[in-house]
Protein backbone atom coordinates (compact mmCIF):
# COMPACT_ATOMS: atom_id res chain seq x y z
CA UNK A 1 0.00 0.00 0.00
CA UNK A 2 1.43 3.42 -1.24
CA UNK A 3 2.19 5.59 1.64
CA UNK A 4 -0.23 8.39 2.48
CA UNK A 5 0.64 12.13 2.55
CA UNK A 6 -2.58 13.98 3.10
CA UNK A 7 -5.34 11.99 4.32
CA UNK A 8 -2.65 9.28 6.77
CA UNK A 9 -4.23 10.49 10.19
CA UNK A 10 -7.44 10.88 8.26
CA UNK A 11 -9.42 8.31 10.80
CA UNK A 12 -7.33 8.84 13.60
CA UNK A 13 -9.79 9.96 16.67
CA UNK A 14 -10.34 13.49 17.64
CA UNK A 15 -8.17 14.72 14.71
CA UNK A 16 -10.65 17.21 13.96
CA UNK A 17 -9.11 18.91 16.98
CA UNK A 18 -6.79 21.42 17.25
CA UNK A 19 -4.07 19.79 20.16
CA UNK A 20 -4.72 16.34 18.83
CA UNK A 21 -4.21 17.63 15.19
CA UNK A 22 -1.09 19.05 16.63
CA UNK A 23 0.07 16.00 18.78
CA UNK A 24 0.67 13.97 15.20
CA UNK A 25 2.69 16.49 13.76
CA UNK A 26 0.60 18.93 12.68
CA UNK A 27 1.71 22.41 11.76
CA UNK A 28 4.94 21.55 11.79
CA UNK A 29 5.13 23.05 7.87
CA UNK A 30 3.67 26.54 9.56
CA UNK A 31 7.07 26.21 11.62
CA UNK A 32 9.44 25.37 9.33
CA UNK A 33 8.06 28.05 6.62
CA UNK A 34 7.55 31.06 9.17
CA UNK A 35 10.79 30.62 11.31
CA UNK A 36 13.31 29.10 8.56
CA UNK A 37 12.33 30.09 4.84
CA UNK A 38 11.88 32.89 2.75
CA UNK A 39 8.20 33.12 0.65
CA UNK A 40 10.17 32.72 -2.61
CA UNK A 41 11.74 29.32 -0.96
CA UNK A 42 8.86 27.94 -0.76
CA UNK A 43 7.78 28.73 -4.22
CA UNK A 44 10.68 27.40 -5.28
CA UNK A 45 9.81 24.14 -3.07
CA UNK A 46 5.93 24.05 -4.70
CA UNK A 47 8.19 24.81 -8.79
CA UNK A 48 10.27 21.49 -7.40
CA UNK A 49 7.77 19.34 -6.67
CA UNK A 50 6.04 19.30 -9.72
CA UNK A 51 2.75 19.50 -7.98
CA UNK A 52 -0.34 20.32 -10.55
CA UNK A 53 -3.81 21.74 -9.82
CA UNK A 54 -5.84 18.81 -8.30
CA UNK A 55 -9.21 20.88 -9.12
CA UNK A 56 -9.23 19.32 -12.52
CA UNK A 57 -7.33 21.36 -14.93
CA UNK A 58 -3.87 19.85 -13.11
CA UNK A 59 -2.14 23.79 -14.42
CA UNK A 60 1.26 23.28 -12.55
CA UNK A 61 1.22 25.18 -9.05
CA UNK A 62 4.27 26.20 -8.40
CA UNK A 63 3.84 28.32 -11.97
CA UNK A 64 0.52 29.41 -11.26
CA UNK A 65 2.09 31.35 -7.99
CA UNK A 66 4.83 32.27 -9.74
CA UNK A 67 2.59 34.15 -12.14
CA UNK A 68 1.21 36.25 -9.01
CA UNK A 69 1.54 40.05 -9.68
CA UNK A 70 3.06 41.69 -6.78
CA UNK A 71 2.64 45.92 -7.56
CA UNK A 72 3.63 47.27 -4.13
CA UNK A 73 1.14 48.79 -2.02
CA UNK A 74 -2.03 46.62 -3.41
CA UNK A 75 -3.23 43.08 -1.39
CA UNK A 76 -3.21 39.94 -2.78
CA UNK A 77 -5.24 36.97 -1.65
CA UNK A 78 -5.30 33.10 -1.96
CA UNK A 79 -8.75 31.49 -2.11
CA UNK A 80 -9.53 28.08 -1.60
CA UNK A 81 -11.35 26.33 -4.03
CA UNK A 82 -13.86 23.83 -1.63
CA UNK A 83 -17.06 24.30 -4.29
CA UNK A 84 -16.48 20.43 -4.70
CA UNK A 85 -19.61 20.14 -6.93
CA UNK A 86 -18.25 17.71 -9.79
CA UNK A 87 -20.72 14.12 -9.75
CA UNK A 88 -18.46 11.31 -8.72
CA UNK A 89 -15.84 13.65 -6.87
CA UNK A 90 -15.84 13.91 -3.41
CA UNK A 91 -12.43 14.01 -2.33
CA UNK A 92 -12.35 17.58 -0.81
CA UNK A 93 -15.30 16.69 1.62
CA UNK A 94 -13.38 13.90 2.74
CA UNK A 95 -10.41 15.89 3.62
CA UNK A 96 -12.20 19.15 4.77
CA UNK A 97 -13.94 16.77 7.36
CA UNK A 98 -11.89 14.49 8.93
CA UNK A 99 -9.04 16.66 8.73
CA UNK A 100 -10.24 20.63 8.63
CA UNK A 101 -6.37 21.79 10.02
CA UNK A 102 -4.77 20.13 7.77
CA UNK A 103 -6.38 22.67 4.88
CA UNK A 104 -6.00 25.60 7.49
CA UNK A 105 -2.22 24.81 7.73
CA UNK A 106 -1.73 24.16 4.10
CA UNK A 107 -3.25 27.81 3.85
CA UNK A 108 -1.14 29.33 5.88
CA UNK A 109 1.55 28.43 4.35
CA UNK A 110 0.47 28.92 0.71
CA UNK A 111 -0.67 32.35 2.13
CA UNK A 112 2.59 33.15 3.79
CA UNK A 113 4.41 32.10 0.36
CA UNK A 114 2.17 34.19 -1.54
CA UNK A 115 2.02 37.26 0.35
CA UNK A 116 -1.60 37.28 0.89
CA UNK A 117 -2.59 38.84 4.79
CA UNK A 118 -6.65 37.72 4.13
CA UNK A 119 -7.39 34.41 2.55
CA UNK A 120 -10.91 32.80 2.12
CA UNK A 121 -12.23 29.01 1.72
CA UNK A 122 -15.22 29.29 -0.23
CA UNK A 123 -16.70 26.16 0.60
CA UNK A 124 -20.19 24.41 -1.60
CA UNK A 125 -23.25 25.97 0.03
CA UNK A 126 -24.46 22.09 0.44
CA UNK A 127 -21.53 21.49 2.98
CA UNK A 128 -22.74 23.69 5.94
CA UNK A 129 -22.02 21.04 8.50
CA UNK A 130 -18.00 21.15 7.01
CA UNK A 131 -18.27 24.56 7.11
CA UNK A 132 -19.11 24.96 10.83
CA UNK A 133 -16.22 22.09 11.34
CA UNK A 134 -13.96 24.78 9.68
CA UNK A 135 -14.97 27.54 11.56
CA UNK A 136 -14.49 25.34 14.61
CA UNK A 137 -10.93 24.97 13.56
CA UNK A 138 -10.02 28.38 12.33
CA UNK A 139 -11.18 29.25 15.81
CA UNK A 140 -8.86 27.43 17.35
CA UNK A 141 -6.32 28.15 14.93
CA UNK A 142 -6.57 31.38 16.12
CA UNK A 143 -6.72 30.40 19.91
CA UNK A 144 -3.31 28.64 19.36
CA UNK A 145 -1.44 31.85 17.49
CA UNK A 146 -1.65 30.27 14.05
CA UNK A 147 -3.49 32.84 12.71
CA UNK A 148 -4.03 36.71 13.34
CA UNK A 149 -1.24 38.97 14.36
CA UNK A 150 2.36 38.25 13.99
CA UNK A 151 2.07 34.19 13.83
CA UNK A 152 4.85 32.40 15.50
CA UNK A 153 6.42 35.71 16.66
CA UNK A 154 7.37 35.66 12.66
CA UNK A 155 6.13 39.00 11.89
CA UNK A 156 3.51 37.65 9.53
CA UNK A 157 -0.28 38.41 9.88
CA UNK A 158 -3.23 36.55 8.50
CA UNK A 159 -6.90 36.50 8.49
CA UNK A 160 -8.59 33.22 7.05
CA UNK A 161 -12.53 33.55 6.50
CA UNK A 162 -14.76 30.42 5.37
CA UNK A 163 -17.70 31.41 3.38
CA UNK A 164 -20.47 29.24 1.55
CA UNK A 165 -21.18 28.91 -1.81
CA UNK A 166 -23.92 29.80 -4.24
CA UNK A 167 -25.16 26.63 -4.56
CA UNK A 168 -24.30 26.15 -8.66
CA UNK A 169 -21.35 24.03 -10.20
CA UNK A 170 -20.86 26.95 -11.83
CA UNK A 171 -19.33 28.64 -8.62
CA UNK A 172 -16.23 26.28 -8.71
CA UNK A 173 -15.25 27.93 -12.14
CA UNK A 174 -12.54 30.24 -10.41
CA UNK A 175 -13.51 33.44 -11.71
CA UNK A 176 -17.65 32.46 -10.90
CA UNK A 177 -16.19 31.74 -7.91
CA UNK A 178 -14.59 35.00 -7.30
CA UNK A 179 -17.73 37.13 -8.44
CA UNK A 180 -20.02 34.63 -6.17
CA UNK A 181 -17.32 35.66 -3.19
CA UNK A 182 -17.86 39.29 -3.73
CA UNK A 183 -21.42 38.45 -3.49
CA UNK A 184 -22.65 39.08 -7.25
CA UNK A 185 -24.08 35.91 -9.28
CA UNK A 186 -21.69 33.53 -10.17
CA UNK A 187 -20.88 34.31 -14.24
CA UNK A 188 -17.69 33.47 -14.70
CA UNK A 189 -15.57 36.20 -16.18
CA UNK A 190 -13.67 37.25 -19.55
CA UNK A 191 -10.49 35.86 -19.21
CA UNK A 192 -7.72 37.70 -19.51
CA UNK A 193 -7.59 39.15 -17.16
CA UNK A 194 -6.41 36.33 -14.96
CA UNK A 195 -7.01 35.89 -11.66
CA UNK A 196 -3.37 36.38 -10.67
CA UNK A 197 -3.39 39.74 -12.39
CA UNK A 198 -6.96 40.98 -11.32
CA UNK A 199 -8.82 38.58 -9.51
CA UNK A 200 -11.02 39.26 -5.90
CA UNK A 201 -11.98 43.14 -5.38
CA UNK A 202 -9.72 43.71 -8.38
CA UNK A 203 -6.94 42.52 -6.38
CA UNK A 204 -3.99 39.58 -7.62
CA UNK A 205 -5.32 36.32 -6.62
CA UNK A 206 -4.51 32.79 -6.79
CA UNK A 207 -7.26 30.04 -6.73
CA UNK A 208 -6.16 26.68 -5.75
CA UNK A 209 -8.08 23.71 -4.96
CA UNK A 210 -8.55 22.22 -1.16
CA UNK A 211 -6.28 19.02 -2.30
CA UNK A 212 -3.48 21.47 -3.86
CA UNK A 213 -3.24 23.70 -0.81
CA UNK A 214 -3.50 20.67 1.50
CA UNK A 215 -0.27 19.11 -0.67
CA UNK A 216 1.55 21.87 0.06
CA UNK A 217 2.52 20.91 3.76
CA UNK A 218 3.95 18.02 3.03
CA UNK A 219 6.23 19.49 0.22
CA UNK A 220 7.24 22.26 2.64
CA UNK A 221 8.19 19.80 5.45
CA UNK A 222 9.79 17.17 3.49
CA UNK A 223 10.98 19.33 0.37
CA UNK A 224 10.12 19.47 -3.30
CA UNK A 225 12.52 17.03 -4.98
CA UNK A 226 10.72 14.05 -2.76
CA UNK A 227 7.43 15.02 -3.18
CA UNK A 228 8.74 14.88 -7.10
CA UNK A 229 10.41 11.30 -6.27
CA UNK A 230 6.82 10.03 -6.16
CA UNK A 231 4.82 9.32 -9.64
CA UNK A 232 6.17 9.17 -13.03
CA UNK A 233 6.52 11.89 -16.00
CA UNK A 234 4.83 15.40 -15.34
CA UNK A 235 2.70 13.18 -12.86
CA UNK A 236 4.31 13.50 -9.18
CA UNK A 237 3.52 13.14 -5.93
CA UNK A 238 0.08 11.87 -4.31
CA UNK A 239 -3.31 12.32 -5.45
CA UNK A 240 -6.78 11.42 -3.74
CA UNK A 241 -9.15 9.52 -5.81
CA UNK A 242 -13.28 9.31 -5.11
CA UNK A 243 -13.99 5.72 -6.67
CA UNK A 244 -17.66 5.09 -7.12
CA UNK A 245 -19.84 2.98 -9.03
CA UNK A 246 -19.42 -0.62 -9.19
CA UNK A 247 -16.79 -1.20 -7.55
CA UNK A 248 -16.85 -3.78 -4.30
CA UNK A 249 -15.26 -1.53 -2.19
CA UNK A 250 -16.27 2.06 -3.00
CA UNK A 251 -14.51 5.13 -1.27
CA UNK A 252 -11.57 7.90 -1.20
CA UNK A 253 -7.66 6.55 -1.90
CA UNK A 254 -4.98 8.26 -1.62
CA UNK A 255 -2.67 7.23 -4.37
CA UNK A 256 0.81 7.31 -5.56
CA UNK A 257 0.17 8.54 -8.87
CA UNK A 258 1.27 6.12 -11.21
CA UNK A 259 -0.19 3.37 -9.99
CA UNK A 260 -1.74 0.88 -12.88
CA UNK A 261 -5.41 1.09 -13.25
CA UNK A 262 -5.98 -2.77 -13.01
CA UNK A 263 -4.58 -2.27 -9.62
CA UNK A 264 -6.90 0.61 -8.95
CA UNK A 265 -9.88 -1.19 -10.11
CA UNK A 266 -8.81 -4.61 -8.84
CA UNK A 267 -5.96 -4.67 -6.21
CA UNK A 268 -6.80 -5.85 -2.73
CA UNK A 269 -5.40 -2.64 -0.97
CA UNK A 270 -7.76 -0.18 -3.90
CA UNK A 271 -11.45 -1.10 -4.98
CA UNK A 272 -11.43 -5.00 -5.10
CA UNK A 273 -12.95 -5.26 -8.44
CA UNK A 274 -16.63 -5.07 -9.49
CA UNK A 275 -19.10 -6.87 -7.56
CA UNK A 276 -21.10 -10.04 -7.77
CA UNK A 277 -18.88 -11.51 -10.45
CA UNK A 278 -20.02 -8.89 -13.34
CA UNK A 279 -17.88 -7.68 -16.02
CA UNK A 280 -16.56 -4.29 -16.41
CA UNK A 281 -18.52 -2.20 -18.91
CA UNK A 282 -16.98 1.21 -18.72
CA UNK A 283 -15.13 3.82 -16.76
CA UNK A 284 -15.43 7.71 -16.12
CA UNK A 285 -12.12 8.19 -14.80
CA UNK A 286 -11.62 12.12 -13.65
CA UNK A 287 -15.54 12.96 -12.96
CA UNK A 288 -18.54 13.67 -14.92
CA UNK A 289 -16.92 16.26 -17.67
CA UNK A 290 -14.02 13.76 -19.06
CA UNK A 291 -14.62 11.62 -22.01
CA UNK A 292 -16.33 7.61 -20.75
CA UNK A 293 -13.94 4.64 -21.45
CA UNK A 294 -14.81 1.49 -23.00
CA UNK A 295 -13.96 -1.58 -20.96
CA UNK A 296 -11.14 -2.58 -23.61
CA UNK A 297 -9.71 1.08 -22.94
CA UNK A 298 -10.03 1.01 -18.95
CA UNK A 299 -6.79 -0.62 -18.48
CA UNK A 300 -5.02 -0.19 -21.39
CA UNK A 301 -4.48 2.25 -24.02
CA UNK A 302 -5.43 1.77 -27.60
CA UNK A 303 -1.23 0.99 -27.94
CA UNK A 304 -1.46 -1.66 -25.77
CA UNK A 305 -0.02 -0.52 -23.02
CA UNK A 306 -0.84 -0.69 -19.42
CA UNK A 307 -2.96 2.59 -18.36
CA UNK A 308 -1.72 4.12 -15.32
CA UNK A 309 -3.27 6.52 -12.99
CA UNK A 310 -1.26 9.62 -14.42
CA UNK A 311 -2.50 13.16 -16.28
CA UNK A 312 -0.83 11.60 -19.48
CA UNK A 313 -1.58 8.10 -19.31
CA UNK A 314 -5.43 8.51 -18.74
CA UNK A 315 -5.19 11.14 -21.98
CA UNK A 316 -2.66 8.59 -24.06
CA UNK A 317 -4.65 8.52 -27.35
CA UNK A 318 -6.13 12.02 -27.19
CA UNK A 319 -9.91 11.85 -27.25
CA UNK A 320 -10.10 9.28 -29.79
CA UNK A 321 -9.48 6.69 -27.51
CA UNK A 322 -8.14 8.55 -24.36
CA UNK A 323 -9.83 10.48 -21.73
CA UNK A 324 -8.60 12.34 -18.88
CA UNK A 325 -7.49 11.90 -14.72
CA UNK A 326 -9.51 15.52 -14.21
CA UNK A 327 -10.32 15.91 -10.50
CA UNK A 328 -10.01 12.09 -10.37
CA UNK A 329 -13.98 10.96 -9.51
CA UNK A 330 -13.54 7.80 -10.76
CA UNK A 331 -16.68 6.16 -11.99
CA UNK A 332 -17.15 2.60 -12.34
CA UNK A 333 -20.05 1.08 -14.27
CA UNK A 334 -20.40 -2.74 -14.82
CA UNK A 335 -21.99 -4.29 -18.11
CA UNK A 336 -25.50 -4.35 -16.25
CA UNK A 337 -25.29 -0.19 -16.62
CA UNK A 338 -26.86 2.09 -19.69
CA UNK A 339 -24.46 3.98 -21.33
CA UNK A 340 -27.31 5.90 -23.09
CA UNK A 341 -29.02 6.87 -19.26
CA UNK A 342 -25.60 7.69 -17.59
CA UNK A 343 -24.78 9.84 -20.67
CA UNK A 344 -28.99 11.87 -20.18
CA UNK A 345 -28.24 12.00 -16.44
CA UNK A 346 -25.09 13.73 -16.83
CA UNK A 347 -26.48 15.82 -19.62
CA UNK A 348 -29.32 17.08 -17.10
CA UNK A 349 -27.08 17.58 -14.61
CA UNK A 350 -24.90 20.22 -16.95
CA UNK A 351 -28.47 21.61 -18.73
CA UNK A 352 -29.41 22.24 -14.82
CA UNK A 353 -26.30 23.91 -14.34
CA UNK A 354 -25.36 26.38 -17.21
CA UNK A 355 -25.38 29.45 -16.01
CA UNK A 356 -26.75 30.96 -19.01
CA UNK A 357 -24.94 33.32 -20.21
CA UNK A 358 -23.17 32.23 -23.50
CA UNK A 359 -26.17 31.02 -25.90
CA UNK A 360 -23.68 27.63 -26.89
CA UNK A 361 -24.17 26.71 -23.46
CA UNK A 362 -27.55 27.38 -22.35
CA UNK A 363 -28.94 26.26 -25.13
CA UNK A 364 -27.35 23.33 -26.41
CA UNK A 365 -27.06 21.58 -23.02
CA UNK A 366 -30.77 22.00 -23.24
CA UNK A 367 -30.91 20.42 -26.29
CA UNK A 368 -28.78 17.69 -25.46
CA UNK A 369 -30.60 17.07 -22.48
CA UNK A 370 -33.93 16.57 -24.40
CA UNK A 371 -32.75 14.74 -27.50
CA UNK A 372 -31.22 12.21 -24.98
CA UNK A 373 -34.07 11.91 -22.95
CA UNK A 374 -36.04 10.75 -26.57
CA UNK A 375 -33.21 8.57 -26.86
CA UNK A 376 -33.48 6.86 -23.44
CA UNK A 377 -37.42 6.75 -23.23
CA UNK A 378 -37.85 4.82 -26.75
CA UNK A 379 -38.70 8.09 -28.72
CA UNK A 380 -35.49 8.62 -30.87
CA UNK A 381 -34.54 8.86 -34.18
CA UNK A 382 -31.12 7.94 -35.75
CA UNK A 383 -30.56 11.76 -36.51
CA UNK A 384 -31.05 12.31 -33.26
CA UNK A 385 -26.99 10.63 -32.82
CA UNK A 386 -26.16 12.90 -35.13
CA UNK A 387 -28.22 16.21 -34.21
CA UNK A 388 -26.35 16.08 -30.85
CA UNK A 389 -22.83 15.30 -32.73
CA UNK A 390 -23.92 18.35 -34.08
CA UNK A 391 -24.57 20.03 -31.20
CA UNK A 392 -21.51 19.27 -29.59
CA UNK A 393 -19.73 20.88 -31.96
CA UNK A 394 -21.88 24.24 -31.65
CA UNK A 395 -20.61 24.75 -27.96
CA UNK A 396 -17.26 22.82 -27.67
CA UNK A 397 -14.52 25.57 -27.19
CA UNK A 398 -17.45 28.85 -28.07
CA UNK A 399 -18.02 29.47 -24.08
CA UNK A 400 -16.84 31.96 -21.96
CA UNK A 401 -15.90 28.82 -19.28
CA UNK A 402 -15.01 25.37 -19.73
CA UNK A 403 -18.48 24.47 -18.72
CA UNK A 404 -19.71 24.05 -21.85
CA UNK A 405 -16.38 21.52 -22.80
CA UNK A 406 -17.46 20.00 -19.76
CA UNK A 407 -20.72 19.37 -20.96
CA UNK A 408 -19.93 18.40 -24.74
CA UNK A 409 -17.23 15.75 -24.21
CA UNK A 410 -19.04 13.17 -22.17
CA UNK A 411 -21.62 12.76 -24.76
CA UNK A 412 -19.51 12.87 -27.51
CA UNK A 413 -17.50 10.14 -25.98
CA UNK A 414 -20.50 7.89 -25.13
CA UNK A 415 -21.47 8.17 -28.54
CA UNK A 416 -17.74 7.58 -30.47
CA UNK A 417 -17.62 4.53 -28.48
CA UNK A 418 -21.24 3.14 -27.47
CA UNK A 419 -22.75 4.12 -31.11
CA UNK A 420 -24.35 0.47 -31.23
CA UNK A 421 -25.88 0.96 -28.11
CA UNK A 422 -27.30 4.30 -29.18
CA UNK A 423 -28.80 3.02 -32.21
CA UNK A 424 -30.22 -0.19 -30.64
CA UNK A 425 -32.21 2.31 -28.90
CA UNK A 426 -33.85 3.76 -31.75
CA UNK A 427 -34.18 0.67 -33.43
CA UNK A 428 -35.15 -1.76 -30.89
CA UNK A 429 -36.84 0.94 -28.54
CA UNK A 430 -39.40 -1.88 -26.77
CA UNK A 431 -36.57 -3.38 -25.45
CA UNK A 432 -34.58 -0.94 -24.58
CA UNK A 433 -37.24 -0.03 -22.07
CA UNK A 434 -36.70 -4.19 -20.62
CA UNK A 435 -33.33 -4.67 -20.25
CA UNK A 436 -29.72 -3.74 -20.56
CA UNK A 437 -27.52 -3.12 -23.84
CA UNK A 438 -24.80 -5.16 -22.13
CA UNK A 439 -21.66 -4.92 -23.26
CA UNK A 440 -19.80 -3.61 -26.38
CA UNK A 441 -17.42 -5.22 -28.44
CA UNK A 442 -13.90 -4.10 -28.82
CA UNK A 443 -13.01 -3.07 -32.31
CA UNK A 444 -10.74 -5.75 -33.16
CA UNK A 445 -12.92 -8.37 -31.35
CA UNK A 446 -15.84 -7.45 -33.79
C1 LIG B 1 -17.82 24.49 -14.27
C2 LIG B 1 -16.56 24.33 -13.48
C3 LIG B 1 -16.60 23.89 -12.17
C4 LIG B 1 -15.43 23.77 -11.43
N1 LIG B 1 -15.51 23.32 -10.16
C5 LIG B 1 -14.38 23.23 -9.40
C6 LIG B 1 -14.45 22.81 -8.05
O1 LIG B 1 -15.51 22.53 -7.51
N2 LIG B 1 -13.29 22.74 -7.35
C7 LIG B 1 -12.07 23.07 -7.92
O2 LIG B 1 -11.05 23.03 -7.24
N3 LIG B 1 -11.98 23.46 -9.21
C8 LIG B 1 -13.11 23.56 -9.94
N4 LIG B 1 -13.01 24.00 -11.24
C9 LIG B 1 -11.68 24.40 -11.75
C10 LIG B 1 -11.36 25.84 -11.30
O3 LIG B 1 -11.84 26.74 -12.30
C11 LIG B 1 -9.84 26.07 -11.15
O4 LIG B 1 -9.18 25.59 -12.29
C12 LIG B 1 -9.25 25.38 -9.92
O5 LIG B 1 -9.92 25.75 -8.75
C13 LIG B 1 -7.80 25.77 -9.78
O6 LIG B 1 -7.21 25.12 -8.71
P1 LIG B 1 -5.98 24.12 -8.93
O7 LIG B 1 -4.99 24.81 -9.84
O8 LIG B 1 -5.43 23.90 -7.58
O9 LIG B 1 -6.53 22.89 -9.56
C14 LIG B 1 -14.17 24.11 -12.02
C15 LIG B 1 -14.13 24.53 -13.34
C16 LIG B 1 -15.31 24.63 -14.07
C17 LIG B 1 -15.23 25.09 -15.49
Amino acid sequence: MARKLLIEHAEVPGIAAYDVYRKHGGYASVEKALKTMSPDEIVEEVKKSGLRGRGGAGFPTGMKWSFLAKPEGIERHLVCNADESEPGTFKDRYLMEKLPHLLIEGMITSSYALGARRSYIYIRGEFMYILRILEKAIAEAYANGMLGKNILGSGYDLDLVVTPGGGAYICGEETALLESLEGKRGNPRMKPPFPAVKGLWGNPTVVNNVESIAAVVPIVNEGGEAYAAIGIERSTGTKLISASGNLVRPGVYEIDLGLSVEEFIYGDDYCRGIPNGKKLKACVPGGSSVPILPHYLVTKTAAGTDRLMTYESLADGGFATGSMLGSGGFIVFDEDQCIVRNTWNFARFYAHESCGQCSPCREGTGWMEKVLYRLEHGQGTLEDISLLEEINKKIEGNTICPLGDAAAWPVAAAIRHFRDEFEWHVKAPQEAQTRNYGLIQAPLEA
